[in-house]
């Protein structure tokens, strides 16, 4: 059915607010410590901390030593530190500790990725379009605080309104902390992140295996699943060819897919991006606008067998079937598509187109858990209740490229 369209105009996009009632650093800190770029083999810790600030931080692996190493710090941008830390053992607890001008934090503990084509089973936490301040943003934060994850993959829009260096710090770092402290998270850049200064406070804040200098797009394996992050926001023209299906970034893309593809030690790809290829939403910034991207990129997706694409931008939550050149297939037989933009920011009015693709749409805030095994990945979506709004199964896809069996053949 199709509900009457409605347009947004700046009325009804309220203001984003700074968190009430949550705790800020302590003093010492303008950033608490969170972790970035965990591997099988190294991890990176980042703080902010005032100008003049001594700090130190320290690791250890339980497992092998109980002595407490120091880390050797740097600087990345303006007032954050990083230390990276490495080689680190597979699959295995690590701690550290940081202080800055004799405040402590920590010790906090993380696991280091399983070796990479390793079986494991892998817990995600997924979620976008959150630094919003409110209290949705912070009632979710909550819920998420409360389970462990593996790693967490965020499909962009971390700070409203413009990704400056504040809003990061007081709409994400703030409200978040200290999930990030022992949860790595890897972003995919949205619109509103690059608005401040070009995205530099993004890049200052965030670390990611880039292919080439500049870039914010990347990929990494964690055991059996191949991620890739696509940047479909940043105003390059990486990007903007993308859109034409051409340019490094589309080279590059297809290079990964195909690799991961022919990898028999990978059992899944998901690939998490900003602007979504489908989105049921009426009148905004989805639906029609981004038809360009859906028709560079599904065909990719679909002939190598991309099984999860995770985007946001739209500010609700709908998952659809399983989707092979446009029509609902059979479990396992193409990719499925999950808009989780539900993460906190203002729910604008919107009216949701429904079509026979849509599994569910729902005009909820929300984040998703996906629990990856062997055979398939499992979702659960949940709202700021934490009501599970949504449970789904996604089975592996194997691409057209491969020759489709069975069930999948046209
Ligand atoms: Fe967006």
């Amino acid at each position: 059915m199709l509900v009457a369209a409605v347009s947004c105009v700046a009325a009804c996009y309220p203001r984003p607010v700074d968190p009430v009632g949550v705790p800020r650093a302590p003093a010492a800190f303008v950033r608490e410590p969170y972790l970035q770029m965990v591997s099988d083999s190294a991890a990176s810790v980042l703080w902010m901390s005032p100008p003049g600030s001594t700090d130190s931080a320290w690791y250890r692996v339980p497992e092998v030593d109980s002595s407490w190493t120091p880390a050797t710090l740097r600087s990345h941008g303006k007032g954050t530190r990083r230390t990276d830390l490495g080689p680190l053992p597979a699959a295995t607890t690590v701690e550290y500790r940081v202080s800055a001008d004799g405040d402590r934090l920590g010790p906090y503990a993380f696991r280091t990725a399983p070796p990479t084509g390793a079986a494991s089973d892998v817990r995600v936490l997924l979620f976008g379009d959150s630094g919003w301040g409110g209290p949705e943003q912070i009632e979710l934060a909550r819920l998420m605080r409360r389970e462990e994850w593996d790693l967490s993959i965020h499909v962009g829009d971390i700070a409203y309104d413009h990704g400056s260096e504040s809003e990061l710090t007081e709409r994400h770092f703030r409200v978040y902390a200290p999930l990030f402290a022992s949860t790595p998270f890897y972003p995919a850049v949205g619109n509103h992140d690059v608005r401040a200064d070009g995205g530099r406070p993004y890049d200052a804040a965030f670390l990611w295996p880039a292919p080439f200098p500049g870039v914010r797009y990347y990929e990494f394996r964690w055991g059996r699943i191949q991620f890739v992050s696509v940047d479909t926001s940043s105003g390059t023209d990486d990007v903007s060819q993308l859109r034409q299906g051409r340019g490094r970034q589309m080279d590059w893309l297809e290079e990964v897919l195909k690799g991961a593809a022919a990898d028999a030690s990978v059992d899944w790809i998901i690939v998490f991006q900003h602007h979504p290829l489908y989105s049921h939403a009426i009148g905004i910034s989805g639906h029609e606008l981004d038809a360009d991207l859906r028709e560079r990129l599904l065909p990719l997706y679909e002939r190598y067998g991309v099984d999860l694409v995770a985007a946001g931008h739209d500010h609700h939550y709908e998952r659809t079937w399983p989707i092979r050149a446009g029509h609902r297939v059979e479990d396992g037989c193409g990719p499925v598509h999950v808009l989780t933009g539900g993460g906190g920011a203002s729910r604008y009015a919107r009216d949701i187109t429904e079509t026979p693709l849509v599994a569910t749409a729902q005009r909820v805030y929300e984040y998703v858990e996906l629990d990856v095994t062997a055979d398939r990945i499992r979702g659960r979506t949940l709202d700021r209740d934490g009501q599970v709004v949504d449970e789904f199964t996604v089975r592996r896809y194997a691409g057209t490229e491969a020759g489709l069996p069975g069930k999948c053949a046209e």
